[in-house]
């Protein structure tokens, strides 16, 4: 997927709908650490790809999720 460059990948879009919202991310491959955490308050919004190092996140608290899957809400 990322043979070239993450550049490319698709964007998603995370929404804080309440303060101290978590954004954790899990790094690609055999282990899955935690390796970078990001709290955002309400209102702020994070736009990101995933990359080489980033497979998957994982969301604490009430928060907006928009993919190209649709939008789903966390935290509730
Ligand atoms: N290290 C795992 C991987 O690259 C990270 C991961 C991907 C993951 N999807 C997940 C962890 C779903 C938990 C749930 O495949």
């Amino acid at each position: 997927m990322f043979q070239e460059s993450p550049i490319s990948a698709e964007y998603i879009v995370i929404k804080a709908l309440e303060n101290g919202v978590t954004i954790i991310g899990l790094t690609r491959g055999k282990d899955t650490k935690f390796h970078h955490t990001e709290k955002l308050d309400k209102g702020e919004v994070i736009v990101a790809q995933f990359t080489e190092h980033t497979s998957a996140v994982k969301i604490r608290g009430r928060a907006e999720v928009l993919t190209k899957h649709g939008r789903v809400e966390a935290g509730i």
